[in-house]
């Protein structure tokens, strides 16, 4: 059970403790941030609402501790990460109850989601001793002008300080696809977890003590985002930031100095649907892309284009489908659980309603008790609707009738967002002109779009983020090139 046995320590009374300087505190605030579960929609857990003051301290111990850990051997960094990784899985169910109460995530998923994140870690080890334990070797004379007098050592070297924060859908997984590569790489690491999602990353963290990581090179601090938020962004001691989530992301690098960053901010994915592509395919696609999760994923089906000859066979098919998902709370498991918030559930019934006055075509009745909205087909969507372009993070999808590809393209490259699109035809030459011409970070060809497995490139374009992120990308955005340059005062040429 959350909070017990040997997480028995990082909480005190009702409130959970923050994490730093390898213990765990009772923010000197005395004051804590409660955390709404959605489905009952009561508090269910509480954290400390840390101070200015106590990320300063953080920021401080960080820094300390980065420079005695760039210096550990990197088999050493890599066997306590694969520690952890097995301590995380071992501890998954009290883990998994606190995303079950605080996010509303269907209970198998919740468990998903922590083998998943001690999977990546473990990967993050693995390939950071790879990665990390080489460098390059250049000579001077491949550039004209030059004999071969200087040789030039490359190395990959840790950037100090990386601020690590995750979104609420994934806030264990999405944490440790930054720690892991943090922590490979020799940086430190402060987390900012979601409000909702903390709980379950100060057990993550726990684990991350359990395996024996020094004091301050990990911490996790807790807290309301308008006190500690842009505090920490802006914090002169963060060298990197590591981002998931919405549109803050976009008002974080405006702010952020110049460091590295690492951001992944949503999308609109769209999903093209050829004549000639495999219905039964496309709908159980459209099922578990657009509907997983309650479509809270940043790679949710958010908008089908489908080609109008087709458009009936496949709506049909997919309402079969919507009518056998399982509406209800997460503890059972259900397909469909509460949206995150009461904000949330209404800002998609605003979508919803928008869509239902401009024409769209109902395939369900629309249905809400607080938080949990039922799945819900929006047939004849047409642009002027806000739903055509808006993400809802809810479990409602538009469906697009398309004369053309052109027109399906022209679409997804209209979108402030390109994450990810999918497109679903037998023709691979097709796909593959499609995927070229459709403006977005990854194409999936005959799949729903997602961001697994781990270690694959995972990157958003225009509003949908910077970088790249996957577990490779990461140990590599989160480290800098170092040279070193050997001059000789006469060329020199191997077995010359
Ligand atoms: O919500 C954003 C996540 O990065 C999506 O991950 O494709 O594994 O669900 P997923």
């Amino acid at each position: 059970m959350a909070g017990t046995g040997v997480f028995a320590e990082i909480i005190e009374g009702e409130v959970y403790k923050y994490y730093a300087d390898g213990e765990w505190k009772l923010s000197s605030s005395g004051k804590s941030v409660s955390i709404v579960n959605p489905t009952t929609r009561k508090t269910q857990y509480k954290v400390q609402a840390c101070t200015q003051e106590e990320v300063n301290k953080v920021m401080e111990t960080a820094k300390v501790a980065q420079k005695s850990w760039a210096k550990t051997p990197l088999w050493k960094r890599a066997e306590l990460l694969h520690k952890a990784a097995a301590i995380l899985k071992e501890h998954k169910a009290p883990i998994a109850e606190a995303l079950v109460k605080e996010i509303a995530k269907p209970a198998k998923d919740a468990v998903t989601e922590v083998v998943r994140s001690g999977d990546l870690i473990s990967y993050c080890a693995e390939e950071g001793v790879r990665l990390l334990g080489q460098g390059a070797f250049l000579v001077s004379d491949s550039f004209p002008g030059n004999e071969r007098t200087k040789y030039c050592l490359t190395s990959k070297i840790p950037l100090g300080v990386v601020l690590a924060i995750p979104p609420f859908n994934y806030p264990v997984n999405l944490a440790v696809s930054k720690i892991g590569p943090a922590l490979i790489a020799g940086n430190s690491l402060v987390l900012k977890p979601p409000t909702q999602g903390a709980v379950a990353c100060l057990h993550m963290v726990h684990c991350f003590q359990l395996a024996g990581f020094p004091k301050g090179l990990i911490s996790c601090i807790t807290g309301k985002g308008s006190e500690i938020g842009d505090f920490l962004t802006m914090h002169p001691g963060v060298n990197c930031i590591s981002f998931t989530g919405g549109d803050t992301g976009i008002a974080i690098s405006k702010k952020a100095g110049m460091i590295p960053l690492q951001m992944e901010l949503g999308g609109k994915d769209a999903c093209i649907v050829l004549e000639d592509a495999d219905l039964d395919l496309v709908a159980a696609n459209i099922i578990k892309g657009g509907f997983s999760y309650s479509g809270q994923r940043c790679t949710a089906v958010k908008v089908i284009l489908v080609i109008e000859s087709v458009a009936d066979s496949l709506v049909e098919k997919v309402k079969a489908k919507v009518a056998k998902l399982t509406v209800g709370p997460p503890e059972d498991d259900c397909d469909i659980t509460p949206v995150v918030s009461e904000s949330s559930a209404n800002f998609i019934e605003g979508l919803v309603m928008d869509a239902k006055q401009k024409g769209a075509t109902f395939c369900q009745e629309y249905k809400r008790e607080g938080n949990l909205i039922w799945p819900l087909l929006l047939d004849h969507v047409r642009p002027d609707m806000r739903i055509a372009w808006e993400e809802p993070f809810g479990p409602v999808l538009p469906v697009i009738r398309i004369g053309s590809v052109e027109e399906g393209i022209h679409h997804c490259n209209a979108s402030n967002f390109g994450l990810q699109g999918c497109v679903f035809t037998k023709d691979i030459n097709k796909a593959m002109l499609i995927s070229d011409a459709m403006e977005t970070g990854t194409v999936q060809i005959n799949s729903a779009p997602a961001r697994g497995p781990d270690h694959f490139p995972f990157q958003g374009i225009k509003d949908s983020g910077i970088g790249s992120q996957g577990i490779t990308n990461s140990i590599n955005m989160m480290t800098k090139v170092k040279s070193t340059v050997i001059n000789l005062p006469t060329p020199s040429y191997t077995m010359g």
